[in-house]
Parts: structure tokens; sequence; C-alpha cells
């Protein structure tokens, strides 16, 4: 089963907090949004290879690490991933970025895919799947799918809320995937929401309803 890793640093939790807060406006819910995915880049990078090599120094040869291994691939699932996906390249600017849009049906709450662009050597790389709610797990169940019927292989989801139920879900349909998150709610409501959650990530971050 793929890991569950809390990314629960402290300037992470804080950051959260307003985010989640209704009173935080369009512009502010942007910016802390951004500076989390920033943060959790460097979480979810952590265990990314390193090899080592000889570097001179102005006053001695010396061994230094730097990353080896696959190339990273960032994969938004539109519209709300877009959200994050700045963020997250402030740290890995090399990384290539695909997309993929889904949509939540509102009565069914399926997933309805309605675009998919992938770089060319998708295949190749270490993805990380990028949406700010896990929900159901419908949407990300789906993208992951995708990138998988395309030949691809490593896969982590990075996102900022999920549910245990959006959790669960993912783990039993994708459990070679790990699943970074800033916090772990309740619950899911009737409709589908993320009880205490931040409310529709999308409209909160285009400050469309
Ligand atoms: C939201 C969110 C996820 C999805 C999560 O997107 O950004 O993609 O719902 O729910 P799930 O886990 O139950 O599938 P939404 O469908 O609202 O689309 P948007 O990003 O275009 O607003
Ligand atoms: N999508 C959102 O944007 N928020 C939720 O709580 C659930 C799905």
């Amino acid at each position: 089963m793929g890991k569950l890793v809390i990314c629960d640093h402290p300037l992470i939790q804080h950051k959260l907090t307003f985010i989640r807060d209704v009173r935080t406006n369009t512009k502010e819910f942007r910016e802390h949004v951004d500076e989390v995915a920033t943060l959790m880049a460097y979480e979810i990078t952590r265990d990314i290879p390193l090899e080592t090599i000889t570097v001179q120094t102005p006053v001695a040869e010396t061994q230094g690490k730097v990353i080896s291994g696959r190339m990273l691939g960032l994969i938004p699932i539109l519209r709300a991933g877009l959200g994050m996906l700045e963020g997250v390249l402030k740290l890995l600017p090399a990384a290539k970025v695909g997309h993929v849009g889904l949509f939540r049906d509102p009565e069914t709450l399926q997933p309805v895919e309605y675009y998919i662009k992938l770089p060319t050597d998708v295949q190749q790389r270490e993805l990380i799947v990028i949406d700010p709610m896990l929900a159901t797990g419908g949407s990300a169940i789906a993208a992951i799918t995708s990138l998988k019927n395309r030949g691809c292989t490593q896969i982590k989801m990075m996102n900022l809320i999920a549910a245990p139920e959006g959790v669960a879900a993912v783990q039993e349909a994708h459990p070679d995937v790990d699943i970074y998150v800033a916090a772990l709610d309740d619950h899911l409501n009737d409709h589908g929401y993320i009880v205490p959650g931040l409310g529709d990530a999308g409209d909160r971050l285009y400050g469309t309803k």
C-alpha cells in the first residue's frame, strides 16, 4: 500500500489555517496556496536519489552530492491544480509539466476528463500529480489511471487537504502511489465536500462561483 505523508511543518500548518478561513480573499488565498505548494515540494522531494561527484573548491578537491535518477514531471489536475503548480516549479524549475483536465459532475460526483496533454517523454519521468483537494478520490484515481494507460509508472500524489475516504480510495485503486498532504480532514459531507476543508478550491482560487 502507498504511504500517506502528512507534511505538518509549522509554516505549512500556519498558512493552511489562513487558506481554510472563509474571510481570506482570492488574492491572499492564491498567495498562501502558492507558498504551501513550495513548502510541500521540499517534503515530497526528500527521497529523490543523489549521486556523488567530485568538484574542485578554491582550496581543495572534494566530493559532493547532486541529484540523479529520473527527471521529474508535474501533472496539475485542471483547474484547481494550477493554483499549486507555480509554487512547486519554484523549487523544481527543470520539471516538465503535463495537464489533465477533469471536473466532478456535481450530480454523480464522477470525474469527467476533458483534456490531457503530456510531455513526450512522460514515461521516463517521476511524476507528481497535483491537486489541492482529494475528496472522494475519483479525480485523482482517474488522472493516475490516465497516466498509467500511457505507460507512466512512477507517480506520487500531492494535495493540500484530503478526506479519509479519498485516501482509502486512491490507496485501493493505486497501491503503488504515495500521497503527500498538508492535512487529513475529518470526513466528506453529502455533497462530496471535505469537512472542515476549505470549500471549493477552484472557486476560491479564481473568484468564481
Ligand atoms: C475539485 C478538486 C479535485 C476534485 C476533488 O475539482 O480540485 O480535482 O474536485 O474531488 P474528488 O476527489 O471527489 O474527485 P473540481 O471538479 O471542482 O474542478 P475544478 O478544479 O475545475 O474547479
Ligand atoms: N473539491 C473541492 O474543491 N472541495 C472539496 O471540498 C471537495 C472537492
